[in-house]
């Protein structure tokens, strides 16, 4: 059994850095790297999902990364496969329901129907919510939110008036977690102290914990530990 935490954040993100590095460090190609960060994956979301977390968010695809040597794209892009393969027994064993953000229409034809296939083989589950964003990127997710307002303003359904911050919230690709949009606690790894177009809107208010060990390292004892950094902060939203 893990430690207990008084207080157990709803939504934790993580920005999942240093897998090439990590690769590096033991004279292997990138691609090892991201494998190690796949069993890392498992092991994180087994123990969160143990520990109470509602939402585990997982950034492991960004619309920037397209730009990557074709060879590293193309194993990303693969990963998914045997990742969701190897894994479903676990989601359904720990009752985690598999979401995604970002237009995984992109995706490779194989790569996208085990992600489909997935998502609705744990769609009944009530348990934590793995979200992971694949090719998502925040100014993205930004824009088509607008251009939604935008078309449903011009369809006269709603008046410019109308537009505040929930309705904002709703329609980003997070929308679907209504009130546990927004993470209470975003973890970078790697030493990298950047955001990288991940959840600008939706992060407005969480704390963040930076931490220099890198992706495939980050394992059950290092994510206690951010969890232990975020009982010792003092949320105020603005507030005193
Ligand atoms: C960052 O490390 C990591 C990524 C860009 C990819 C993360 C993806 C996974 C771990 C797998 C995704 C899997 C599924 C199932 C969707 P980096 O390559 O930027 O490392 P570096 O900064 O050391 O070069």
């Amino acid at each position: 059994m893990g430690e207990r935490f008084e207080n157990v954040p709803n939504h934790v993100a993580i920005i999942m850095d240093g897998n090439g590095r990590w690769a590096k460090k033991r004279l292997m190609p990138r691609t090892m790297g991201h494998k190690a960060g796949v069993d890392t994956i498992k092991k994180l979301a087994i123990h969160a999902s143990k520990m109470g977390i509602k939402i585990l968010t997982l950034y492991a695809f960004s619309t920037e990364n397209w730009g990557r040597p074709q060879e590293e794209v193309a194993y990303l892009m693969n990963l998914p496969k045997i990742f969701f393969k190897e894994f479903l027994p676990q989601l359904m064993e720990y009752n985690i329901k598999l979401e995604t953000i970002g237009d995984i229409q992109k995706l490779p034809q194989k790569t996208l129907e085990i992600v489909e296939e997935t998502k609705l083989a744990t769609a009944q589950n009530t348990g934590m919510i793995l979200n992971f964003a694949i090719n998502y990127g925040a100014h993205e997710e930004i824009i088509t939110a607008v251009k939604s307002i935008a078309e449903s303003v011009q369809q006269g359904e709603i008046s410019p008036n109308e537009i505040d911050q929930d309705l904002m919230s709703r329609r980003l690709m997070t929308g679907y977690l209504g009130e546990w949009a927004e993470p209470d606690l975003m973890i970078r790894t790697s030493g990298e102290l950047r955001l990288s177009n991940f959840l600008l809107w939706q992060l407005a208010y969480s704390e963040f914990y930076f931490t220099d060990v890198l992706f495939p390292d980050f394992k059950e004892y290092d994510f206690d530990q951010a969890i232990r950094s975020y009982n010792q902060r003092q949320r105020r939203y603005g507030k005193v």
